[in-house]
């Protein structure tokens, strides 16, 4: 019985995982549409019992940067995997993981700045983090981890002729899928929850540090916290 899943585990950072995953022991089961899977689909789901370790990594880039030139049919898809995929997967965790159980969602950088190339990714990693940070509190109280891990660019299929090289030529460092395997390692082997964890080349892993929002002021300029349930 696995142990471990894996989405889009078969190309690149999810091939990385899994690899990773099975060196240490687990039974993987790769979720990928190559192995007749599809994220987007709730009755897909349905079939996956209670795991130690789920990475839900499969993903696919938005469109264009202009928002004139977007097919709805792209846009669709970008949101069913990277978003569905991430919430579908999480809804269905929750209900079957044990306590001790732990989530790693591959976000990305995007996720954290903006993207001019592709502002539908964006939003779709940006849904993604502010989607673990939230579930995390709920999660927490079933015994079950969640957090993201948010690579800056990656060798993998992914990454289109034209922009390869576009980097190539700017010298700009690409990570290797086997580094974020490693980062996703630390957020599996350490304590926390909800966490952020940016891997850029040549950088340990770091947890990235969300700023403050400012809050509502009261008429006497003191600062009103929210209620406890509503607070990040
Ligand atoms: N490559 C990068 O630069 C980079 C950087 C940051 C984050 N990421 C993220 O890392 C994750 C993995 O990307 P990658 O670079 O390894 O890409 P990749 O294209 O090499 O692999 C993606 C995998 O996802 C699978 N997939 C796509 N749609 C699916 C679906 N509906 N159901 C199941 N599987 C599906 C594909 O078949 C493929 O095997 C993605 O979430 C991506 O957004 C990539």
């Amino acid at each position: 019985m696995a142990t471990a899943i894996v989405t889009g585990g078969s190309s690149g950072i999810g091939a990385a995982l899994a690899a990773r995953l099975r060196d240490e022991g687990h039974e993987v089961d790769v979720l990928d549409l190559e192995t007749g899977f599809d994220v987007s689909d709730p009755e897909h789901w349905d079939r996956v019992g209670a795991v130690g370790v789920a990475c839900l990594n499969a993903g696919v880039l938005g469109g264009p940067p202009d928002p004139a030139d977007l097919e709805l049919e792209g846009y669709r898809r970008a949101v069913a995997v990277n978003v569905d995929g991430v919430v579908l997967g999480v809804r269905r965790l929750a209900a079957v993981m044990h306590p001790g159980g732990r989530i790693v969602c591959t976000a990305s950088l995007a996720a954290l700045t903006a993207m001019p190339d592709d502002p539908v990714y964006a939003a779709t990693k940006h849904a993604v983090v502010g989607f673990v940070r939230s579930a995390a509190p709920a999660l927490a109280r079933r015994g079950i981890t969640i957090d993201a891990v948010c690579p800056g660019i990656v060798d993998t299929p992914m990454v289109t002729a034209p922009v390869r090289a576009r980097l190539a030529d700017a010298g700009f460092p690409l990570l290797t899928a086997a580094e974020v395997a490693d980062a996703v390692h630390v957020l599996l082997t350490t304590e926390g929850t909800g966490r952020a964890l940016v891997v850029q080349p040549g950088r340990e892993p770091i947890a990235f540090r969300f700023g403050n929002v400012p809050g509502p002021r009261a008429a006497d300029g003191e600062h009103l916290a929210p209620p406890p349930s509503l607070a990040p």
